[in-house]
């Protein structure tokens, strides 16, 4: 992301989202998150420039659009997310799919996005999360200097673990569900 670029951040109030949100900001990004209406105050908190409940407004419709997309919440076909980028956008795949019926949904963001992405001005990718020390070392950094803060929605000992997979399939978190030990 460059300082000034449009970020749409769709998942916004979602672990990986909310962290997201942050992140955009701290690199001088200009945020708009998608959560349902009662995410609202959180995605702002955490810096957001501006909201859409995607419960009433359709941002695909190619009124609007966004140097940078990150999905992190899928249930968009591809063809809608790259109406909402700017030719030469960027479209980040993280998650969300669920249901493609031979795939689960790995097709669009893995093999179709990039697929596209060869002939067309719009730069389509799926991600692949690699840990990375120096990665998380520049996370620590971004919290211990406040620019970062993890929001925690749920914490659960070990032995609950099948019942903190069950809310997180519900899919409608706020920040991260912490397994303690
Ligand atoms: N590619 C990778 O390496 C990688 C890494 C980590 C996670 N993931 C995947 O990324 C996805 C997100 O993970 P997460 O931990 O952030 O999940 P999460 O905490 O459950 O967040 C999902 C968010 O999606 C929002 N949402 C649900 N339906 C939506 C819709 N129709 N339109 C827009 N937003 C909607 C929810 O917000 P509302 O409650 O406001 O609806 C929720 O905040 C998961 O599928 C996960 O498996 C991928």
């Amino acid at each position: 992301m460059q300082p000034g670029q449009s970020v749409l951040v769709i998942g916004a109030a979602g672990g990986v989202g909310s962290l997201t949100v942050q992140i955009a900001k701290a690199e001088g990004a200009k945020v708009t998150a998608v959560s349902s209406a009662s995410k609202e105050d959180l995605v702002r908190s955490l810096g957001a420039d501006d909201v859409i409940d995607y419960t009433r407004e359709d941002f695909t419709g190619g009124a609007r659009r966004w140097d940078v997309i990150i999905d992190t919440a899928g249930r968009r076909p591809l063809s809608r997310l790259r109406r909402a980028l700017t030719p030469k956008g960027t479209l980040v795949i993280v998650g969300g799919d669920g249901g493609g019926r031979w795939t689960g949904g790995f097709f669009r963001g893995m093999l179709r996005a990039p697929m596209v992405s060869l002939f067309v001005g719009q730069r389509l990718r799926g991600l692949a999360t690699k840990i990375k020390r120096q990665d998380l070392l520049a996370l620590v950094e971004l919290v211990e200097a406040g620019t970062v803060t993890p929001v925690i929605d749920r914490t659960y000992p070990l032995i609950e673990v099948p019942d903190a997979i069950r809310y997180l399939e519900e899919g409608h978190s706020r920040g991260k569900v912490v397994i303690t030990v």
